[in-house]
């Protein structure tokens, strides 16, 4: 049965066409200078103020091809190389780890919370050795990580400490926005996430403008002022910085990514909503499912609906005869996975929680068209599977 309920579903309207339209129509599509006027310029001012925190204070921010180039860029802007570790969350999603390796440093995976599914504050402070260079903390699902004890961590063994927010624009830390709060945050804008640019977008965000300028830097070939002078005044060379990357962002999915964080807060809101009313009526049906924690310093905004629950293969395939998509995002912990098993020693059972969380957690579907409905009818089909499953044991 083709599904009725998708897993997820970028927003696209009209407003969306006409801005990737009338970049197609300028015949400009790549920005190749940090200052020239261009959509990927007005999208990092514009993201810096929807980051700003109640002070008033903007991050700087650069506008990148993807969340994973965040990550790979924030490292090299860092200084973390060969002989350094980097703590992470074992949960999460393979580019955390890798975009660690990829800088010669080492990833190393610790266990994460049961309910927030993010990374354990204490088993954080138990992995850092003299070799720890920094920490990612990542905002799982919308929900941020605790920050606080990270932060002190940091402070007390001089750690950088880069936020993974990729799952997280628009999500708050104690009314902070997530990926402000560390040294620097990563945003992913791929299309399952809360905002999109229809495609492979994202963005680093720090109020320390230097890095953020040569992250930018980086992404463009390793281009510097000489270069951009060197264009501008003939006669001057024309010299690159430093050795660099292309990881510049198309222009016509800035321009998408623009119209779409003007949305994004009231689509958090509503995504908000409907994760309100799956909490109401998988509690009123009293079924077999551990539901996602939401701690009360925490602004979510529920990218996903992610629950637990057991016998998960055969409640998968119910739902899908039903028309009803699922996912499951992680079912390989970082450690356990075939780049990492090996080089780092791990087997199973090494962190506990992470491998059960792998096993159980399922991603209900979840976006703001969603109507109380839709809701409804996935919970209906939950209770039905669970029910079945009763009947068949009893
Ligand atoms: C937690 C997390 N980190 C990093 C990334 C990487 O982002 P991208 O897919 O834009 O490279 C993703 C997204 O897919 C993610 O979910």
């Amino acid at each position: 049965m083709a599904s009725r309920i998708v897993a997820f579903r970028p927003v696209v309207d009209q407003e969306m066409k006409d801005a990737a339209c009338r970049v197609l129509d300028s015949g400009h599509y790549i920005r190749t200078s940090p200052d020239e006027a261009s959509e990927g310029k007005a999208l990092e001012e514009e993201l810096g103020a929807f980051l700003a925190g109640r002070d008033g204070r903007r991050p700087h921010v650069a506008n990148l091809s993807s969340g994973t180039a965040a990550m790979h860029l924030a490292w090299i802007a860092y200084g973390v190389g060969p002989g350094d570790e980097v703590v992470i969350p074992a949960n999460t999603f393979a580019s955390v780890a890798h975009c660690v390796s990829l800088v010669g440093a080492t990833p190393v995976p610790v266990d994460v919370e049961p309910d927030t599914y993010n990374i354990d504050p204490a088993a954080a402070a138990a992995a850092i050795t003299p070799r720890t260079r920094g920490i990612m903390p990542v905002h799982t699902a919308g929900h941020p990580a605790d920050l606080d004890p990270i932060l002190e961590l940091a402070r007390r063994h001089r750690l950088v400490v880069i936020e993974d927010a990729c799952q997280a624009i628009g999500a708050r830390y104690k009314g902070r926005a997530a990926g402000t709060l560390g040294d620097m945050g990563c945003y992913s804008f791929v299309q399952n996430k809360a905002m999109t640019c229809a495609g492979e977008g994202g963005a680093v965000a720090s109020f320390d403008e230097m890095r953020v300028r040569r992250i930018f830097n980086l992404a463009n070939h390793g281009r510097g002022e000489h270069y951009h002078r060197g264009h501008a005044d003939e006669g001057a060379p024309v010299t690159h910085d430093e050795i660099g990357f292309n990881y510049r962002q198309s222009e016509i999915l800035s321009a998408v990514a623009r119209v779409q964080l003007r949305r994004l807060p009231g689509w958090i809101e509503q995504r908000r909503r409907r994760a309100a009313l799956y909490r109401t009526l998988i509690a009123a049906h009293d079924l077999p499912i551990a539901l996602p924690g939401e701690r009360p310093w925490a602004y979510h905004s529920y990218v996903r609906f992610e629950v637990r629950v057991p016998n998960r293969a055969a409640l998968r395939r119910y739902l899908g005869r039903h028309g009803i998509a699922t996912t499951v995002h992680y079912p390989t912990p970082i450690h356990l996975d075939v780049p990492y098993r090996e080089q780092l020693g791990w087997r199973e059972g090494g962190l506990p929680v992470t491998e059960r969380l792998a096993r159980e957690i399922l991603t209900l579907p979840l976006y703001p068209q969603m109507t109380e409905d839709d809701v409804a009818y996935v919970v209906d089909h939950l209770a039905a599977f669970f029910r079945q499953q009763a009947s068949v044991t009893a």
